[in-house]
């Protein structure tokens, strides 16, 4: 059994965390989806463990919900080693990770999460952890300054983060593996909802769960989280049954819609469409219009709504496409040049 250790006490719980973990798939095994790089890191370890080596760092990047946290404890199992999990904005000082860094034992993983809001300092403190083995610990300072070089075990850094342009590339280049988890397709989500559905003992038919998973965004996060909601209200109001139409009561009891997105999709669609006329305009007077954090618009509502093609980035700013203009009923301008910007 992989174990875990919570390294940072800043580290967050959210309540839901506790029935994630149930859900968690523990081996590449039940990993669902991803297949490409499910079968790079099959190798990749099947390799390592021959040689009796730590796997190389690896970098996981892509929206949140998609199954990075849950990798990196799948990879510490499969490696027959521990997962010592924190997080970049809980590590201020290179030397918050002494502790977990000498006390890993051979092969174990090291889980960085939002590894691309890592102080420069802790940055710089990894680099020769990730490619020596050691790190240089200053101790005392002024005239008696010195450095002491601990040697450390073998070990693999697993970094996630929902921003890999953010990253330095000294610190990108560091990784040996890297990969873009991509959004899951509804038949992946089925799978996920199948085996969610059976854990939790829900009798549900299957197109209630594909019409669960085709509300999910492409998350596993979300589908399981909408599968609680679904149970929670076949139980008090649909007398136990889990059908499409429960399904679609529960769900737009929970505001969100046929194509899966919520009211803070839809206000976002509608500052673009009404208050900015399709735009092209930037995310921040967006994110100030609706009075939210742009970065949580940026991670969390912009990403799927460019998959499904709402949305365009331009160099001039977010625009609204005739798809999108169409889903809230305003007529836009057409997208003339179309351009990933960042
Ligand atoms: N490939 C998968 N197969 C089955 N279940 C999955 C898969 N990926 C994720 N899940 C489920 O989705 C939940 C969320 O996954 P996880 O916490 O790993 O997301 P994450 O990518 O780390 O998100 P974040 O970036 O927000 O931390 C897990 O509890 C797990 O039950
Ligand atoms: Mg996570």
């Amino acid at each position: 059994m992989a174990m875990e250790r919570w390294i940072s006490a800043e580290q967050r719980v959210p309540e839901e965390d506790v029935s994630n973990q149930s859900l968690r798939p523990r081996v590449l095994d039940e990993y669902i989806g991803q297949r490409e790089l499910v079968e790079r890191l099959r190798i990749a370890i099947e390799a390592a463990r021959r040689r009796e080596e730590a796997l190389e760092h690896v970098l996981l990047h892509g929206p949140p919900g998609l199954g990075k946290t849950t990798l990196a404890h799948v990879i510490a199992q499969e490696m027959g080693s521990s997962v010592h999990v924190t997080s970049g904005p809980a590590l201020t000082r290179g030397t918050d990770l002494v502790g977990a860094l000498t006390n890993m034992q051979p092969n174990d993983v090291l889980f960085i999460d939002e590894i691309h809001r890592l102080p420069i300092a802790v940055e710089e403190f990894i680099y020769p952890a990730m490619e020596d083995g050691r790190i240089d610990v200053a101790i005392d300072s002024g005239m008696n300054a010195r450095t002491l070089t601990i040697r450390l075990k073998s070990f693999t850094l697993i970094g996630a983060t929902t921003r890999a342009g953010l990253l330095s590339s000294p610190l990108r280049s560091r990784f040996g593996l890297t990969h873009h988890l991509q959004y899951y397709p509804p038949d992946d989500l089925l799978t996920i909802l199948d085996r969610s559905a059976q854990l939790l003992e829900i009798a549900a038919e299957r197109n209630a769960l594909m019409s669960i998973a085709q509300r999910s965004r492409g998350t596993p996060r979300i589908a399981n989280r909408l599968l609680r909601r679904v149970r929670d209200y076949a139980q008090v109001r649909a007398g136990g049954r889990v059908d499409p139409s429960t399904v679609k009561e529960a769900l737009a009891l929970e505001g969100v819609d046929d194509l899966g997105l919520d009211e803070l999709d839809r206000r976002y669609l509608k500052v673009i469409g009404e208050t900015y006329r399709g735009g092209p305009v930037g995310l921040e007077a967006i994110a100030a219009t609706m009075g939210e954090d742009s970065g949580t618009l940026g991670d969390v509502v912009e990403p799927y709504l460019l998959q499904i093609g709402f949305l365009a980035r331009t160099r001039r700013g977010r625009q609204l496409t005739a798809a999108g203009g169409g889903f809230i009923g305003v007529t836009v301008p057409e997208v003339v040049e179309e351009g990933e910007l960042f």
